[in-house]
């Protein structure tokens, strides 16, 4: 029997709870909470809203086009999550954020309670990035509609590394980016497809000759797609 004490906890703020629905109740973001080795809590910001039209957002001070989200529902939601454990990060993801990438991921997979806020609209009020966001992420340079698509990847990314969550453990090893380059292409049966060969090597039986093409083919790879990656 296989113990894995280190389960990660992650809240999410949300005006959209349902957009998170869908993408964290499937495959492998499904199995590790049904593992019990994450647990997502979505909430729904409106809860904390500043009146009972439900409002969580304004116009901006100075003009110009787009709502931006209050302070005070956002503080009060914090807050109210806060007294319940307390968070490692407090994580917004917004287009200005650090781009988020692989060590990133595992770095964030070690801990034990995440909290992400999604902004809408404009985003969110300054001083609450100023007052209570500890990491500021992105997902790339183009914007989305709201945070809630970007948190999804957010969870996969750092869901899919814990302890225990991935049948085959060693496999997110091999990950492209994790240490540092892509990974090497991959094929499966049948050996030839209309003419198209496997690589004999694959099929040679040779573990270590396997191996040296596989990190041959993956620095092949990287220098060809990604020489940025090499260069750090
Ligand atoms: N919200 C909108 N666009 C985003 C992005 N690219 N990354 C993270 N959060 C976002």
């Amino acid at each position: 029997m296989q113990l894995y004490l280190c389960a990660m906890r992650i809240d999410i703020i949300t005006v959209l709870p349902q957009l998170l629905e869908s993408p964290l109740s499937h495959s492998i973001m499904q199995r590790a909470q049904s593992k019990g080795l994450l647990e997502v809590q979505v909430h729904n910001l409106r809860q904390w809203a500043v009146n009972e039209y439900g409002q969580v957002d304004d116009y901006q001070y100075g003009g110009g086009a787009g709502m931006v989200m209050l302070c005070e529902p956002l503080a009060k939601a914090i807050e109210h999550l806060q007294n319940e454990r307390e968070y490692d990060e407090i994580i917004y993801v917004t287009p200005d954020g650090k781009t988020l990438n692989q060590k990133t991921a595992n770095a964030l997979s070690l801990k034990e309670n995440l909290l992400i806020i999604c902004g809408h609209y404009k985003g969110i009020d300054e001083r609450i990035r100023q007052h209570y966001i500890t990491k500021e992420i992105s997902i790339g340079d183009y914007v989305l509609s709201g945070g809630e698509l970007a948190a999804a990847v957010l969870v996969d990314a750092i869901g899919r590394l814990l302890p225990g969550v991935l049948n085959d453990e060693t496999s997110a090893l091999f990950d492209s980016f994790q240490d540092g380059i892509l990974a090497p292409p991959v094929y499966t049966r049948p050996a030839d497809f209309r003419g198209w060969k496997v690589p004999d090597i694959l099929l040679s039986g040779d573990p270590k000759k396997i191996e040296d093409w596989r990190y041959d083919q993956a620095l092949q790879r990287t220098q060809e797609r990604r020489p940025d990656l090499l260069e750090e």
